[in-house]
């Protein structure tokens, strides 16, 4: 009986999680709880004077996400897992959260979560300058740019890239990448705006195809059109023969 009641009065030392969280998106605070622990109490809660927001209880199998009106009808709790999901995120939920969790052994696991929530960066804009052939190489500048303030820009080629490019400065809202490569293959670019706090990138693709010299095609459709031309003549001119011959026939009847 004693080895029962002080393993209630295990809490395992506090967690401190950080999550971010996007404007009208949906955020799932992860409780950490091994599912084959089989979770008997669940008990999400904000502030300091421990405002429950979303509980589940096995014994009495009762699930509540409606605990606190800010976060009405925008809860989900897995009972099995312990996780919390918010939905439809705004800027006030940007909290501390504690879990308090119970195993089917009695023990009791803590973990607390600041919440983030922060707009979520829109891509930046590609824009390309100028992309031309020289000299057997394709020659191109992109130009990113975000109308986002306190954005910092970068360029990274896309995987196995091994021709030359130059970027510009980094950390300013717009940013150019300058290349040369070989034609008639693909070159990935990827843009990434950053702000700190979130990312968004763009991927562009450019080709530039090479002049093919002119194979004899020209010649394979020439020749049957000489030929049909030939056939055309050819005919054209039995029949005139024919009825020449035919005409004269029919002056001698
Ligand atoms: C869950 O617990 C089992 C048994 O205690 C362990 O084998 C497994 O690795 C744990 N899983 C996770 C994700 O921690
Ligand atoms: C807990 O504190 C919050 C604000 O700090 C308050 O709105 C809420 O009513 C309090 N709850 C209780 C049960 O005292
Ligand atoms: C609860 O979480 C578990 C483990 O992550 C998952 O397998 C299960 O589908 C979830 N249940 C619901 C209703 O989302
Ligand atoms: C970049 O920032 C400068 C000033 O910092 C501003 O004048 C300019 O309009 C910005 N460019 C874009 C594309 O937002
Ligand atoms: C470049 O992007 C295009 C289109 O997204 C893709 O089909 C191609 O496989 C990519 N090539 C490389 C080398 O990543």
């Amino acid at each position: 009986m004693a080895c029962v009641v002080l393993s209630l009065l295990t809490i395992l030392p506090v967690v401190m999680g950080d999550t971010t969280g996007y404007l009208g998106d949906s955020v799932t605070l992860s409780s950490g709880a091994n599912i084959s622990w089989g979770l008997s109490k669940i008990e999400w809660s904000i502030f300091k004077n421990v405002t429950w927001i979303a509980t589940y209880q096995k014994s009495t199998e009762s699930l509540r996400t409606d605990r606190f009106w800010q976060f009405k009808s925008r809860l989900k709790l897995n009972f099995s897992s312990g996780d919390l999901e918010i939905r439809d995120v705004r800027k006030e939920d940007s909290l501390v959260y504690s879990v308090l969790l119970q195993d089917s052994a009695g023990e009791q696991h803590n973990k607390k979560f600041q919440l983030t929530v922060t707009e979520r960066l829109s891509k930046p804009n590609v824009h390309k300058v100028f992309s031309m052939l020289r000299e057997s190489h394709c020659v191109m500048a992109l130009q990113c740019s975000s109308s986002e303030k306190d954005t910092h820009l970068s360029w990274e080629p896309v995987a196995a890239f091994n021709d030359p490019f130059w970027r510009g400065n980094p950390n300013t809202n717009v940013s150019v990448v300058w290349t040369s490569y070989s034609p008639n293959r693909d070159a990935n670019f990827t843009c990434t705006a950053s702000n700190g706090r979130s990312k968004a990138s763009r991927v562009v693709t450019e080709r530039c195809q090479e002049e093919q010299p002119k194979p004899d095609v020209v010649g394979e459709t020439r020749i049957p059109g000489i030929a049909f031309g030939m056939l055309l003549l050819g005919f054209l001119f039995g029949c005139v023969l024919t009825y020449i011959y035919f005409k004269k026939s029919e002056g001698f009847k």
